[in-house]
């Protein structure tokens, strides 16, 4: 009796030990014959916090080439916040966008500008007309992209895929010529990241197609791993507020355990093995 009394501690640990690690595991999808390079990303791991000088190249990237074809239907211009844009800097920002605004006189649509309380426009009005635009192929909508590539194995981590890996992968991995063997149907691309290797968007990056405002050279490299950080906050904007709560909590649980441990010892102090308590 009292023994088990005194494991249930342990056991509460154990327990909550395995919890966490089956909420955070998911089956891994199958292995590719193009193995993903993997980064050290500043804001991997329980401490990593987000790069912003790559975040505000990202979202550079993302507004001169993606966001052509590719909708951010989730974020809003004020979010940009955590970026490290000031507010002005948000209202300029938003200013560069216009939004329908009803109809004037003579029945023709009116415009105005973007606030920061908007969010991004999408590029089609509708996945009828992206699909027309792009060869039948849809190009998803960036705002969870980021996470849902995203194949986090616990147990196996070597068969973990990380969705900024992915999306660099994607971008960085374009073959000129399918491989011997390979069929390329026209409007196909080859790419070592996609599933079936066979993509339709085309490459959409080249060296230097944007000119960063901080100076970075901008390589393939280098503007994917950005886009791919962009893409990564806007999948997790709450990313470093998560982690610091987190924290919080795991100093508070470890000093309540060890206070725990020490009122229970006081507590069945008096008594015995083999008392009977009932
Ligand atoms: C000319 C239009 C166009 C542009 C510009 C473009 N894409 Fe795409 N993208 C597409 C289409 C279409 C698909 C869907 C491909 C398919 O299903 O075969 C796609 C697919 C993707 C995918 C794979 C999504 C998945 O389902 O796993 C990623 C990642 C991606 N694009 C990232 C980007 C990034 C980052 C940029 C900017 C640097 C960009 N794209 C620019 C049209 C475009």
């Amino acid at each position: 009796m009292l023994n088990r009394l005194k494991n249930i501690g342990l056991m509460t640990l154990a327990v909550s030990a395995l919890t966490i690690g089956g909420l955070t595991s998911a089956n891994a999808a199958g292995a590719s014959a193009y193995p993903l390079k993997e980064y050290d990303w500043p804001h991997a791991g329980p401490f990593g916090m987000f790069d912003k000088p790559s975040l505000q190249r990202g979202l550079q990237v993302y507004k001169e080439v993606c966001a052509s074809c590719h909708s951010l239907d989730m974020v809003a211009f004020r979010e940009l916040k955590a970026l490290g844009y000031n507010v002005d800097e948000i209202k300029a920002f938003a200013a560069e966008y216009e939004f329908p605004n009803g109809f004037d006189d003579e029945g023709e649509e009116k415009y105005r500008k973007g606030f920061p309380q908007d969010y991004f426009p999408a590029p089609y009005g509708n996945e009828e007309d992206a699909r027309d635009a792009n060869n039948g192929a849809f190009p998803p909508d960036f705002s969870l992209l980021g996470k849902s590539r995203e194949h986090l194995s616990l147990f196996t981590p070597w068969n973990s895929i990380y969705g900024e890996d992915y999306i660099v992968g994607i971008l960085n991995t374009y073959h000129e010529d399918a491989p011997e063997g390979v069929e390329l149907p026209e409007g196909m691309n080859y790419n070592e990241a996609f599933s079936g290797n066979l993509i339709a968007m085309a490459p959409p990056l080249f060296d230097d197609i944007v000119e960063y405002a901080d100076g970075t050279p901008a390589t393939t490299e280098q503007m994917a791993k950005d886009v791919a950080t962009f893409m990564y906050w806007a999948a997790e904007p709450k990313m470093e507020v998560r982690k610091k709560m987190g924290l919080k909590v795991i100093i508070f649980m470890s000093i309540l355990t060890i206070m725990l441990y020490f009122v229970n010892k006081r507590v069945w102090r008096k008594i015995k093995k083999g008392d009977d308590i009932a």
